[in-house]
């Protein structure tokens, strides 16, 4: 802390750069350290946005997390780097006496996950993991009014993950495209965390089929998924993970219930309430003329909404906010993913582990 500021650092210039315009433009903060591997002459990418936020003189920069940890004193990092490092360097982060704000996905393994979440127990520190569909208005929105009934009883959810991959890369290089990277881990967490966090419960078993197609000459299993889950308390969940479609990007999701239904996205600035309820009236007439149609209702767009997350970790450290994005959030969200994965491997139902 300096002058009641939490002191910052970055791991990881990709991504990162989110978490870097969220530190120096919030006042809570002082940003102090930024880390990325990528040595000098950095790519004219990296370059370019650094310098447009005039770090020089204020921050210092590492090649070496472990150099950052030694070499300068801070509060809270956010790790930004590749997905296969969040385990390590979280772990030796919160170790060192920092909070930690983890990119998703926390882990691709469930035993790193536990490893993390055993981490965060012992250290004391605060862990937050990022689920920006968290902040997205329309999910908001949609989690608030399943919660208060204005779809009555929620039964069923489908989330999705709809994305082209051929059109993500890296900044060194396409790191996403590796066997290590499962895309339903890797980029389906969003939606299975959606789903999980608007179903309000925990998900006892999946089941799920996987295909390859779109990417069919990368080094993975399967680029496209059905998963369904059964939550514990009756609710039927799907979701729909693709990363090789030929499609724009979108999370469209629809949740079901007794007296309506929501239909929502990421990316439209409306989203749709149908709020018919089940045998309220006696049909007359042809079916169309008893169907009332869906209302819409305007929303923000603002998908990586880093902002609000970095504004609630110094929530939680300097106010005492409550943290609903914590080490078991995440570690949960792994699980469910890896238990349609193993699903989609075995052709067989599989129970999603809870306990972390
Ligand atoms: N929350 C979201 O919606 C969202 C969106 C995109 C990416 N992500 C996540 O952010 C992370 C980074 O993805 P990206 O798209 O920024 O990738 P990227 O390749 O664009 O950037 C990653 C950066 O990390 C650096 N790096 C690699 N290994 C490192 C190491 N060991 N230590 C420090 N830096 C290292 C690379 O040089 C690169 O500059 C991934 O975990 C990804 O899943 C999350």
């Amino acid at each position: 802390m300096k002058n009641g500021k939490l002191k910052a650092a970055v791991i990881g210039l990709g991504e990162g750069f989110r978490h870097v315009k969220a530190y120096k433009e919030n006042p809570d903060y002082e940003l102090v350290a930024v880390c990325d591997i990528l040595p000098d002459p950095l790519p004219p990418r990296q370059a370019q946005r650094l310098e447009s936020f005039n770090l020089a003189g204020t921050t210092e920069r590492y090649l070496d997390y472990k150099e950052m940890l030694k070499g300068t004193d801070f509060d809270v990092v956010s790790v930004a780097s590749p997905d296969f490092y969040h385990a390590e360097q979280s772990i030796a982060c919160l170790e060192a006496g920092k909070h930690v704000i983890c990119e998703k996905p926390m882990t691709l393994d469930l035993d790193e996950a536990a490893a993390i979440a055993e981490t965060v127990r012992r250290t004391g520190k605060v862990f937050m993991i990022v689920h920006p569909t968290r902040y997205t208005p329309a999910f908001i929105l949609a989690k608030k009014m399943v919660a208060r009934g204005d779809i009555g009883e929620l039964f069923m959810a489908e989330t999705e993950y709809a994305h082209n991959y051929r059109h993500v890369g890296g900044s060194l290089y396409n790191w996403r495209r590796d066997k290590r990277r499962d895309p339903l881990l890797g980029g389906g967490c969003h939606a299975v965390d959606l789903l999980r966090w608007v179903v309000d419960d925990l998900p006892d078993e999946a089941f799920a089929y996987g295909v390859k197609k779109g990417l069919a000459d990368w080094p993975i299993d399967f680029d496209s998924y059905f998963c369904l889950y059964k939550f514990k308390k009756g609710v039927i969940g799907k979701v729909m993970c693709s990363t090789g479609l030929s499609r724009p990007y979108t999370m469209r999701s629809v949740f079901y219930g007794t007296k309506g239904t929501i239909i929502c996205d990421n990316m439209s600035p409306t989203m749709q309430l149908s709020s018919v309820p089940f045998y309220d009236k006696p049909l007359t007439g042809t079916y169309l003329d008893d169907t009332t149609p869906f209302i819409d209702i305007p929303v923000d767009v603002n998908n990586h909404n880093v902002e609000s997350m970095v504004q609630l970790m110094a929530d939680i450290v300097l106010r005492g906010a409550e943290n609903h994005v914590d080490v078991v959030e995440g570690a949960r969200t792994v699980s469910a993913c890896a238990a349609a994965i193993e699903s989609a491997h075995t052709g067989k139902p599989v129970k999603v582990r809870n306990d972390f």
